[in-house]
């Protein structure tokens, strides 16, 4: 099944120039990458985002943290993409992710885990539509 993802490197993730690097594990894995910015998180596309989490304890300390500097949002294409980018961001809690993840990697702490990426195929679209005008979005193929 061809699938979309949502993938951000949150402010701490972009601060580290981590960018690249989530970047190429993405790029080498063999998925297509088909939009991508970079920008300040505003609180109201922040609190949509994170509508779910409105009643969590941390929830204004996330948003605050995902604030706190430019995020790089990008979409991702490809064969199962938005578990196998799951797998490839590992655990949310940064402590239980295993190593060759990017928070197994990069990581230590849950409140600042680096990157996010979408956790359903119903979720990624939701936030993809969240994140990103359709004009924003490239669909390509490679040149014959
Ligand atoms: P993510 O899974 O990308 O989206 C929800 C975020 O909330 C999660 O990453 C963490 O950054 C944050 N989060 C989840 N649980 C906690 C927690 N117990 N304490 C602090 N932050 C959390």
């Amino acid at each position: 099944v061809q699938e979309r993802t949502l993938v951000a490197l949150k402010p701490d993730g972009v601060q580290r120039r981590l960018v690249g690097d989530v970047i190429k594990r993405f790029e080498q894995r063999g998925f297509k990458l088909v939009g991508m910015k970079l920008l300040q998180a505003s609180e109201v596309i922040l609190a949509e985002h994170y509508h779910d989490l409105r009643r969590k304890p941390f929830y204004s300390s996330l948003i605050r943290y995902m604030a706190s500097g430019p995020v790089v949002v990008m979409v991702w294409e490809g064969h199962n993409v938005v578990r196998s980018s799951r797998l490839m961001v590992g655990d949310t809690d940064s402590a239980q992710a295993k190593p060759g993840t990017v928070r197994g990697d990069f990581s230590v702490h849950i409140s600042r885990n680096v990157i996010h990426a979408s956790d359903s195929v119903e979720v990624a679209e939701r936030e993809i539509g969240l994140w990103f005008h359709v004009s924003e979005l490239v669909s390509w193929d490679n040149a014959d």
